[in-house]
């Protein structure tokens, strides 16, 4: 295919041509009516905010525009066929569940998913058999599975519907996915992978193969995370026969808006074709110059560390740079704070590390940038002096089970979302069965789900989140002092 073209973008392009007087939705009618202060920002965008008329197609039944746009991104990321999402990859993890599980069939799922993978499993009544991640030890994060792990849990869970993948991590760190999916195949179940991270791997020799590329059946890519596309805007791409495409289409349509955004379809179109056409050049351009630069700054830098790769992590992605105090003197919090100081804005924090986020296109400024703010924090934390004992982050992966090892909560998912529960101290709630999801932010990963059992260890985490200043989503007290149990 050709894929100089942009068919949604061109499509839009003719329709703000065409001025003919919109007689329809949305209310701002191409931008003729809005707010005065905010026109400014808006004006260039708000006359491409179409809607379903003639000539820009239907994302849920597409036949004209949308229909090549898909199809061209399916050539460029090698799927058979790719559905356009404007929720986000959110969207695409749940209709992945629903596509994928009926009420009470079993799926196995890596224990450190986001949210919207546990949600997709409650939306959908799936019985998940929980496996424990491996834990990288100078990060202390949850990061990734051997695939030995997988083919062990397929063998003591034998009604096993599909397995349910998170690579790579929000960390950039990746496992060995063409094994997994091996091992998956030859047990006659799909593999669906969770690719937020990952929308550029595959596309460029230098960077670790794409889920698709390993055989992957079902892959879900912000493509806003890493690729030049708006946020909210990603793809869910589909390969071989073990997904049922129509069934997908059909929970796609219920999970998403009947209006969809079309300035978020086009910026998956333009940032495709910009991959395409200029961006994997760029890719591996950028990712040599930050390797380069990372080996220097090692080599200088004495109280900080940016994490190179570890036994046992098959693949790291080069356009991330995990960061942390060598002697553990301060936490990743305090260290997002020194870069926003410094004039960067970091990706995100957990106790003990801090994230960036480069684009496959990074000058040679901006990676100097940062150097120099890091420089200037290596000499800030030199003279800290390690007055408090070394921050232990006891990640959130402590909680969990020894690598590989499976699991099912106390209660099915769905049934205790629904159970009727008490509110009461978190130091009271030890040996409960939990009623909410706990999820700290950033990165999104639930300590506790509904009907996983409160232990001792959740509780101190919980306290040394919210100490080292962490914060809490979905659970009702924000604060965490207080959790809802199980009646
Ligand atoms: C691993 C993972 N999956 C899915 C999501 C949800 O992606 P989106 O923000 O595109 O909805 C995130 C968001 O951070 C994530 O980290």
């Amino acid at each position: 295919m050709n894929q100089k073209q942009a068919p949604l973008y061109e499509a839009l392009c003719t329709y703000v041509a065409t001025k003919n007087e919109p007689l329809h939705v949305p209310g701002h009618k191409d931008g003729q009516v809005f707010d005065q202060e905010a026109r400014r920002h808006f004006a260039s965008i708000l006359p491409i905010d179409a809607t379903e008329v003639k000539g820009l197609d239907d994302l849920h039944h597409p036949e004209e525009a949308i229909a090549v746009a898909q199809q061209l991104a399916a050539e460029a990321f090698g799927a058979e066929q790719t559905f356009f999402l404007v929720g986000g990859t959110t969207a695409g993890n749940l209709a992945a569940a629903l596509a994928v599980c009926r009420p009470g069939e079993q799926i196995l799922v890596q224990r450190n998913a986001h949210k919207s993978v546990f949600n997709g499993l409650l939306l959908a009544g799936a019985n998940p058999v929980f496996i424990a991640p491996e834990i990288e030890h100078e990060t202390e994060v949850a990061s990734c599975l051997h695939p030995s792990f997988i083919k062990k849990a397929l063998q003591e869970y034998p009604d096993i519907r599909a397995v349910w993948l998170t690579n790579p991590s929000y960390y950039g760190m990746g496992m060995n996915l063409k094994e997994a999916a091996e091992i998956c195949h030859t047990a006659g179940v799909p593999l669906l992978v969770d690719e937020a991270h990952g929308a550029h791997y595959g596309q460029a020799e230098v960077l670790p193969e794409s889920a698709l590329m390993c055989g992957a059946d079902l892959v879900v890519q912000s493509t806003h995370k890493m690729l030049p596309a708006m946020t909210m805007a990603s793809m869910l791409h589909v390969r071989g026969e073990r997904i049922d495409r129509n069934r997908l289409a059909t929970v796609l349509a219920m999970v998403q808006s009947s209006s969809p955004s079309y300035p978020l379809l086009a910026s998956l179109d333009v940032a495709r074709r910009y991959l395409v056409q200029e961006g994997r050049e760029k890719l591996t351009e950028s990712i040599e110059r930050l390797e380069q630069a990372q080996i220097e700054l090692s080599r200088h830098l004495q109280s900080v560390t940016i994490w190179s790769g570890a036994e046992g992590i098959y693949s790291r992605d080069p356009l991330k740079w995990v960061i942390r105090s060598t002697q553990s003197q301060v936490t990743g919090y305090q260290l997002l704070e020194w870069l926003e100081e410094e004039g960067c804005t970091a990706e995100m924090a957990d106790p003990r590390n801090v994230v960036l986020v480069f684009a496959i296109d990074t000058d040679r400024q901006v990676i100097e940038r940062a150097a120099q703010a890091l420089s200037r924090i290596d000499r800030r934390l030199m003279q800290v002096e390690q007055t408090v004992a070394p921050v232990r982050t006891g990640n959130s992966a402590s909680l969990w089970l020894n690598a590989g090892e499976t699991s099912v909560p106390a209660r099915p998912l769905q049934e205790a979302f629904h159970s009727s529960y008490l509110v009461v101290s978190l130091d009271k709630a030890i040996g409960c069965c939990c009623a909410e999801m706990v999820i700290p932010y950033p990165p999104g990963i639930p300590l506790l789900i509904p009907g996983e059992i409160i232990t001792g260890r959740h509780v101190q985490m919980i306290v040394q989140i919210r100490e080292s200043g962490g914060y809490f989503q979905g659970a009702l007290d924000p604060a965490m002092k207080t959790i809802k149990i199980l009646c």
